[in-house]
């Protein structure tokens, strides 16, 4: 929750600082701009280079005639930000010799560009550039971001091109690569324009800067990831299309800008068994990475996913390899074909303990290949949505370099990886509420405003939190268990509906009724949560009910108002009392623990050894 908040504050900053230092926009406009930008798109010049406009995403018009030999275009598919961008453009068959509108996107420099000839336009090798770009169509957008239309281009923030630039075609040498191959590792991965450049535009002579030794980059922090790639060594993948793998790999390690403030990524193969490659924390920097993928030998075997899959949640993600626990747990796992195994079982263990899993599927099985898939819609029981977010199909290996940018797009989406498991989601969450007399109607309705107030905070659903709930005086009943009811509204409605009992106080008879009744109930993966809120002391003994609870795991936390005795909350509270024990005089102060409870119950899950 407060790592949602942060972000989005901080994206609504950066939003700002862009349209602070374009300075176009009055704040009231604002918003509205930036909901629907209404824009002019600039034209640029056939000559004009990427490396010159400092916006990580914009759309631009090119002019007709830009298929000529002389605007230089450096690499295929993905270009080095010294080539002409109309000429990457129409190299790479998004434009024809008659100009129109594209959206380039700068992605991390690559240590070799591959010349081709293609759509009319020969480029040029390239050892090595730090920075790249990739054009598309500019109507191809919503094909393009796959992840929404948050990752639209900004191109408020394009400003026009200086006519000055024309001077640049003179420039036909062969450009000096950039001698530090740390400055390829700044991974400079789409993202909304800003956060780099401050909409400066142009930058002029800014690719022939030879500025080198920078520092080894930190990471990029606003994608703080522990990755595990899963890939697939099976024999079947033949050694050229392992070769391809390993190149994604690596293209991806790229386009990520890894270090310890940023994602960190550790590599397992499998085979008939898996084995990891190396860890989160073997390699922090995008170029260690990716010479350790370099060294990558194929194991052979079968397409053992799912026993894959099981390793990574036993062992991988442990804090001696690295998982730093405060990042979200990601899995990718890549399947040539399908799994010689099955995979529900074990995905869906490895999502329980909180990994984030995604599904890359190459060359899947056709139409009369369908029969030897021994688990049918294997990557849709792998995964916890499917809505297409999470797994990916790609017709053939020698397309897979396309999945690069989605992927990367889709991993470092930290609100997104909302299937992994966090403290708002992931319990089975019981209330014992004390109906007894001296509570009294108008007390009543404040301590179901409390459940209410505490339920609201969780997120409601069959797969994520769940509530229950029972009442006790001398008797106990169940108001709802955690079955009944799978959304925010209708528990909340639920709890409002609860009537008041009025009788005695047996607290010690609620607690096994509650462990009977709904504790009984949960699911094995659940974290179990009972909130017990008394007004009074108890009729009946606690202490042999409480031990019972703690010793099935069920974490307790014990209310008490007015006349509770603060020796038996301690003793109800799970270990230490302190943290799970609160004590309100009255009833008009209950408001004041929500924020403590749910505060305790997030800590103590984040200390857990993963999230
Ligand atoms: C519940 O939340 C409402 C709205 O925020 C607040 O007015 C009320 O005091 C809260 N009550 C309790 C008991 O937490």
């Amino acid at each position: 929750m407060g790592i949602v908040v942060l972000t989005m504050k901080a994206s609504v900053i950066e939003m700002f600082l862009v349209l602070l230092v374009t300075g176009i926009q009055s704040n009231e406009e604002m918003t509205k701009k930036m909901k629907r930008p209404k824009f002019t798109v600039p034209q640029i010049s056939c000559d004009v280079r990427a490396g010159k406009i400092t916006n990580v995403e914009f759309i631009v018009k090119c002019p007709p005639g830009c298929q000529d030999p002389r605007y230089h275009v450096y690499g295929t598919d993905v270009y080095a930000s010294y080539s002409s961008v109309c000429g990457a453009a129409v190299h790479s068959g998004v434009l024809d010799n008659s100009g129109g509108k594209i959206l380039v996107r700068k992605v991390a420099g690559q240590s070799g560009y591959k010349g081709s000839y293609s759509n009319g336009v020969r480029s040029l090798s390239l050892p090595r550039w730090r920075e790249s770009f990739v054009v598309s169509g500019e109507t191809a957008r919503a094909d393009q971001s796959p992840s929404g239309p948050e990752t639209a281009a900004q191109p408020v923030t394009v400003t026009q091109v200086p006519g000055t630039t024309a001077v640049e075609a003179t420039h036909t040498t062969l450009p000096k690569p950039s001698p530090s191959a740390d400055s390829t590792a700044s991974g400079l991965r789409p993202q909304p324009a800003g956060q780099r450049s401050k909409g400066l535009g142009f930058v002029p002579k800014e690719e022939l800067s030879t500025q080198s030794l920078e520092p080894a980059s930190q990471g990029d922090p606003s994608c703080k990831v522990d990755l595990s790639f899963l890939i697939d060594g099976s024999s079947s993948v033949g050694k050229r299309r392992f070769r391809i793998q390993k190149q994604f790999l690596t293209d991806v390690a790229q386009t990520l800008d890894i270090g310890p403030a940023g994602p960190l990524m550790g590599v397992v193969q499998y085979g008939d068994n898996p084995a990891t490659q190396f860890n989160l924390k073997t390699h922090m920097n995008s170029q260690d990475v990716k010479a350790a993928i370099e060294k990558i030998s194929q194991r052979g075997g079968l397409s053992n996913t799912g026993r894959a899959i099981s390793f990574v949640t036993k062992n991988f993600f442990s804090k001696f390899n690295g998982n730093r626990g405060g990042a979200p747990n990601v899995a990718v796992v890549m399947v040539d074909g399908w799994p010689t195994d099955k995979v529900e079982e074990a995905s869906r263990f490895a999502r329980e303990s909180g990994i984030n899993i995604f599904f890359i599927t190459i060359e899947g099985a056709s139409e009369n290949e369908k029969q030897y898939v021994l688990e049918p819609n294997f990557a849709n029981k792998a995964v916890c949505r499917t809505n297409g977010f999470y797994s990916l199909t790609v017709q053939n290996w020698f397309s897979l370099h396309k999945t690069v940018q989605p992927l990367v797009k889709r991993v470092c989406d930290t609100d997104r990886l909302a299937c992994s498991k966090t403290c708002l989601n992931s319990a089975d969450i019981g209330f014992v509420i004390d109906g007894s007399s001296s509570v009294g109607t108008s007390n009543f309705r404040t301590v179901l405003q409390f459940v209410a107030n505490l339920s609201r905070e969780f997120e409601i659903s069959d797969t994520d939190t769940r509530i229950g709930a029972m009442q006790y005086t001398y008797e106990q009943r169940l108001e709802f268990g955690f079955d009944e009811y799978s959304t925010k509204s209708d528990v909340l409605n639920a709890i409002k509906r609860v009537g008041y009992w009025s009788g005695g106080t047996s607290t010690g008879a609620a607690i096994n009724y509650a462990l009977e009744q709904l504790f009984k109930k949960s699911k094995p993966n659940k974290r179990k949560l009972m909130i017990l809120i008394t007004d009074g002391r108890s009729y009946d003994d606690i202490r042999i009910p409480a031990m019972l609870a703690h010793h099935k795991g069920v974490i307790t936390y014990a209310i008490g108002v007015a006349w509770a005795a603060q020796d038996e909350l301690d003793i109800i509270a799970t270990h230490p009392a302190r943290d799970h024990a609160f004590f309100v005089d009255e009833f008009d102060n209950l408001y004041k623990v929500v924020p403590k409870v749910i505060q305790n119950i997030c800590t103590e899950f984040n200390s857990q050894p993963r999230n």
